[in-house]
């Protein structure tokens, strides 16, 4: 399937992330997970800078993206958490900005996690932390090209059961898990009285069900959060 994508801004706070209507997608994580080098490998194509070296992003970084035929939806790239920088006084820069963020934009999540590293207490807050505040986000376990298969059955087995949740493996230097993931970001960036039914993948949506806090426990601060409600489940 054709896969549009353009670099729209850098913006160094959620006031210059556009709020133009478009659904917004955005990758948490750990420092150097490999969020920007999973957009690359999703868009198929080098538009993310990414680096060896954590903190490579530090700002927010918008990405406009249209997978085939459907509406396009802006995929966002969100500087690392833990990385050491202000860590000792008050909130965080990556904790100001991810919360100002989500405060201004109603947007799904995608939280990465390193697959090499079940159970890291910043993954476990940052899930706690996306369960309440977000209305949809999923978890997506980075770098399984890096485990033997034995290692990977233990790690993501150990991952699902720290964090109560499906994870979704994926590469994004062998590809693997990537046509699970578009599905899984299909689901999230469509709009829910548009959205065609996934008549491809019966299963997958199911399985990586997004997270959906019980009724009456969400946090609704938005009032256009519904824009997120989710079809399935
Ligand atoms: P920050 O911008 O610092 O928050 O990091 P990031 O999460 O954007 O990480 P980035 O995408 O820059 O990747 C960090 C390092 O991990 C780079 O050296 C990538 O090449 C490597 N990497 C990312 N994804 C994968 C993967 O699926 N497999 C392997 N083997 N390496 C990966
Ligand atoms: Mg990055």
């Amino acid at each position: 399937m054709k896969i549009t994508a353009e670099f729209v801004t850098s913006a160094v706070g959620a006031a210059g992330v556009p709020h133009d209507g478009l659904p917004q997608l955005a990758l948490v994580g750990r420092s150097n997970v490999g969020k920007s080098r999973l957009i690359n490998a999703l868009v198929r194509q080098g538009l993310a800078r990414t680096s060896a070296a954590p903190g490579k992003t530090r700002l927010v970084n918008v990405y406009r993206v249209a997978h085939g035929a459907r509406p396009p939806f802006h995929l966002v790239d969100l500087p690392g958490y833990g990385f050491a920088r202000g860590a000792k006084q008050g909130p965080t820069d990556f904790e100001r900005l991810v919360g100002e963020y989500f405060g201004a934009v109603p947007a799904a999540a995608l939280l990465l996690v390193d697959a090499r590293h079940p159970g890291l207490a910043s993954d476990r807050q940052a899930w706690a932390w996306l369960q309440s505040t977000v209305e949809a986000v999923a978890i997506v376990a980075t770098k399984v090209d890096k485990l033997a298969r034995g290692e990977r059955i233990r790690a993501l087995r150990e991952l699902e059961s720290v964090l109560d949740n499906a994870v979704l493996p994926v590469s994004s230097v062998t590809g693997e898990g990537l046509d699970d993931l578009w599905n899984l970001i299909d689901n999230f960036t469509t709009p829910r009285t548009t959205r065609p039914p996934d008549r491809s993948r019966p299963n997958a949506p199911k399985a990586m069900a997004p997270h959906r806090p019980p009724e009456g426990t969400a946090n609704r601060k938005r009032s256009n959060a519904s824009t997120w409600r989710r079809s399935k489940t």
